[in-house]
């Protein structure tokens, strides 16, 4: 764990504070337990430093922010049931996941739906009651022309439209999540709905791969709401390669791939002089004898037959720089006897000389 923490300046703290003031609060709902009667809430808390360090303080539904181990699970596979089939729609079974549990053919909810979904909450049980499907002959389907719509739904979202049969209503998030589900539904002449009622979930980016050899200019944290920069710097003497920062987008994706740092050459000459940035020059009198990553060296190399020099040119990549093939080191009886007869001293061969 070389990645290092930097709390740089007032900007990052700033914007550390604006985040939990706008993010964690403002979509999750205060504890509030009516109809779930199983239900235990962890320990409520407003910061994951309200939480032991096993614990992160994460919304976990009517529970409001909640000591949370994310790692725990829910039961699953569920036990075979006769009049239904449930599904994981997460790739997981653990804190947040989402289970379809949708009715067979000829059977519904006691609400007329088909379907219903389930989240995995803090207390490692799926949200709600236990889903019981009957046959859809039961006598409550025929009373009224609408569709129902329980009050969950009713406090989730806000919703247009009318719930009339063969009419349609659009949903819309009240906290700004985003709707995982269909957004629009029909109610049915059975006077069911077409599709199971979407659910709003909160959109978080995972953390970035970490940087080597460079510093993340944000707080650590094991995901990032949507909008949330982070800033990259590199270690003395390395250079950024990609975005000097990446975006949280709203669709859990970063803006970019995280950049690299890249590491200084060593120019592989001693006793030539070589042509960096247009400049002929003694690797000595170079800094550190060393190019940044990107920069361009140009060696200076004996023509095999005449007396005069052409050059051959290679670029410094994170570190390696290889002198070009043609490229002789002289020896150091070359360097100190003869040191105009060197070939980086010696007159450029004519154009036509080199094939
Ligand atoms: C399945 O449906 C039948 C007929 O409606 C009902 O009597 C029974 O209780 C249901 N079983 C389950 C496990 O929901
Ligand atoms: C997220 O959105 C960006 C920009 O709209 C797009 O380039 C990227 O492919 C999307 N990522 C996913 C996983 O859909
Ligand atoms: C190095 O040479 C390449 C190819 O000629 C060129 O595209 C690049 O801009 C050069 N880099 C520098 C730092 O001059």
């Amino acid at each position: 764990m070389d990645f290092a923490l930097l709390l740089l300046s007032l900007w990052a703290l700033a914007g550390t504070a604006s985040l939990q003031a706008s993010g964690t609060t403002g979509s999750c709902p205060e504890r509030l337990l009516g109809e779930e009667r199983r239900r235990t809430c962890p320990r409520p808390c407003k910061a994951d430093r309200d939480c032991g360090n096993k614990r992160q303080c994460l919304c976990d539904g009517q529970c409001g922010l909640s000591c949370v181990a994310p790692g725990r699970t829910c039961p699953w596979p569920l036990p075979p049931s006769d009049n239904s089939t449930a599904r994981l729609l997460s790739p997981t079974h653990s804190f947040s996941a989402l289970l379809e549990v949708r009715c067979n053919p000829g059977f519904a909810l006691p609400n007329g739906l088909d379907a219903t979904i389930r989240r995995c909450q803090g207390d490692r049980q799926w949200s709600g009651d236990e889903p019981i499907c009957t046959g859809t002959e039961s006598p409550t389907a025929h009373a009224a022309q609408t569709c129902p719509l329980p009050d969950e739904v009713i406090n989730t979202f806000s919703i247009q439209g009318s719930a009339a049969i063969g009419t349609s209503i659009r949903y819309s998030c009240l906290s700004g999540a985003d709707i995982v589900g269909s957004s629009e539904n029909f109610c049915q002449d059975n006077q069911t709905w077409q599709y199971p009622h979407p659910i709003c979930q909160k959109v978080y980016c995972l953390p970035p791969r970490e940087v080597e050899q460079g510093y993340v200019v944000a707080v650590q944290k094991t995901e990032y709401e949507v909008g949330f920069d982070i800033h990259y710097l590199c270690k003395k003497n390395f250079l950024l390669d990609g975005p000097q920062k990446v975006t949280c987008l709203s669709n859990g994706s970063w803006s970019a791939l995280p950049p690299y740092c890249r590491a200084r050459c060593l120019i592989p000459a001693e006793r030539s002089r070589v042509e960096i940035g247009g400049v002929k020059r003694w690797p000595f009198d170079v800094t550190d004898a060393m190019v940044p990553h990107g920069e361009n060296v140009t060696f200076y190399c004996k023509h095999p037959h005449k007396q005069c020099s052409f050059s051959a040119t290679q670029t410094c990549f994170d570190g390696k720089l290889r002198p070009s093939t043609c490229y002789l080191e002289p020896t150091w009886l070359q360097y100190k006897l003869f040191p105009h007869r060197l070939v980086s001293e010696i007159e450029a061969c004519e154009p036509g000389d080199v094939e």
